[in-house]
């Protein structure tokens, strides 16, 4: 069978479909609340750190691959060195990823509703956690109608975008939805370093704190943060690079993509931190003592700044959400495209039957486990095992298989790529990919691991976090075994 692959209609559209799936819940959900778990300032410089130390490289290896041989990760990886149970590897965290990242995006679009009248009050911590989300003790399964209704709005307008296609779906929803995101979250930080204590907030956030960059889980932190932000290292970058024509800057596009998340990512973290200090300020307290950290900030944080716009704060309150939702379906959507396209390539599915089963199927599971009263502590531990084990796993896998076991292959792509790139790949990204990547992943992947038997984490007990993030890690392992052995079925593309 051989058919078209489909593509992008010019470079420009597969720049901003990548920077829309980079920019997203990571950016200024998840960023912001993971700097200030691990120390605010002290998060920046390892967060820089393993922008060039991994994600770049990365970045480079992910669209090399994808761009040589114009596939998803399984059939990538297995033209490239003849296996492709670690393409299978990524397209299941991208689902595991898809189910929650759906949860959090449905938080952010019942959001945009609660913005009107503010309905969150004046404690906004507490509406988050016992009003909105009615978060239970320990795994409750209950059933909250309010975020079933979210979930299945949601997954409708991600799977309507992905029947689109690549060029009428995914790069025409992204063509509409950044720049109004930009926009939007331009006016919002400025509006939010114009509140009375916000110097307070953005020093926390600047101030580098050297001790806490001596304890290794803020490394860890920032290495498992880089490639979810990025969207590298689980395929996603990759799969983009595969609907590109054959010459294209190649390095150019990435360094865009890269320096645009960053941008964005920064930018999210002074709107969040400057709001920390109005809130401290108001309060006549530190940064630290006014809000509890983790996963909720953005849910919290934010509508406190917008209740001190007055009345007009919601209209505001509206546009901040409604552009956390769009930045994060445009993120979704590439999330998604990773086992679609997968599928299609390795079984020869149409886009819509792949879309109806694999986003269908997802959507099924996101909806059941998210509407329950454990969501919160469903996307917590699900996120953390995705992130610091999936991602880095997978990522240091298709970099080591590489760089350490086919030397010769990193040599043709590093010609692939120099080929029609602005920015030659030399000694440099050779060497990080050879040496200094590897070795930092490595060591993360082993002291995640260490962390999590010694300590577990977020302080849940046992029995709660090792069935969910073992169940996680078994998922990737089941895909990476099973479906590997499924037989070819795909087109041979021109
Ligand atoms: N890169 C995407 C994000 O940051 C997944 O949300």
């Amino acid at each position: 069978m051989t058919a078209s692959r489909e593509n992008w209609s010019a470079r420009s559209g597969f720049i901003i479909a990548a920077i829309g799936s980079a920019v997203g819940l990571g950016n200024i959900w998840r960023f912001p609340y993971v700097a200030y778990e691990n120390g605010g300032g002290a998060f920046l410089i390892p967060y820089l750190v393993a922008i060039f130390a991994a994600g770049l490289p990365l970045l480079f290896l992910d669209y090399a691959v994808g761009h040589k041989y114009r596939k998803a990760p399984p059939t990538a990886y297995k033209k490239l060195m003849n296996g492709e149970s670690l393409g299978w590897w990524q397209v299941a965290v991208t689902l595991i990823i898809g189910i929650y990242y759906a949860s959090v995006l449905s938080w952010a679009g019942s959001y945009m509703f609660y913005s009107f009248g503010q309905q969150w009050g004046s404690d906004t911590e507490k509406f988050f956690f016992t009003t909105y989300l009615q978060n239970g003790e320990g795994l409750a399964f209950g059933f909250v109608p309010t975020l079933f209704i979210g979930l299945v709005v949601v997954w409708a307008i991600v799977m309507f975008i992905l029947y689109g296609g690549v060029k009428k779906g995914v790069e025409l929803s992204n063509k509409i939805f950044m720049p109004l995101l930009v926009v939007l979250f331009t006016i919002l930080v400025i509006q939010a370093i114009r509140l009375p204590g916000a110097v307070q907030g953005l020093n926390a956030f600047f101030t580098p704190n050297w001790e806490a960059m001596g304890n290794y889980k803020v490394w860890l932190a920032a290495f498992g943060h880089i490639f979810f932000s990025l969207s590298v290292g689980f395929g996603i970058m990759l799969t983009y690079a595969s609907y590109l024509k054959k010459k294209t800057n190649l390095t150019g596009s990435g360094l865009v993509v890269a320096l645009a998340n960053s941008s964005f990512e920064i930018l999210a973290g002074i709107g969040v931190f400057a709001a920390l200090g109005f809130m401290a300020y108001s309060a006549g307290a530190s940064v630290d003592d006014v809000v509890s950290g983790g996963i909720g900030l953005a849910f919290i944080a934010f509508p406190k700044i917008i209740s001190s716009m007055g009345a007009g704060g919601d209209l505001f309150g509206f546009l901040f959400f409604a552009s956390l939702t769009v930045a994060g379906i445009t993120s979704m959507v590439s999330i998604l495209q990773v086992p679609i396209a997968g599928f299609q390539d390795k079984l020869g599915w149409s886009r819509k039957k792949a879309v109806t089963i694999i986003a269908g199927g997802s959507a099924i599971v996101s909806t059941l486990l998210f509407s329950t009263h454990s969501a919160i502590t469903f996307v917590d531990i699900i996120d953390y095992f995705a992130n610091n084990i999936g991602i880095v796993a997978g990522g240091l896998l298709s970099i080591v298989l590489v760089s350490w076991f086919r030397r010769p292959l990193l040599k043709q792509l590093q010609e692939h790529v120099n080929q029609y790139s602005s920015i030659k790949l030399g000694a440099g990204w050779n060497f990080m990919l050879t040496v200094v990547t590897p070795i930092s992943l490595l060591a993360a992947l082993l002291m995640t691991l260490k962390s999590i038997f010694t300590e577990g984490y977020g302080g849940y007990p046992i029995e709660i976090l090792l069935p969910i993030g073992g169940s996680v890690v078994a998922i990737f392992v089941f895909c990476a075994v099973v479906f590997s052995r499924l037989k070819d079925n795909g087109p041979e593309e021109k």
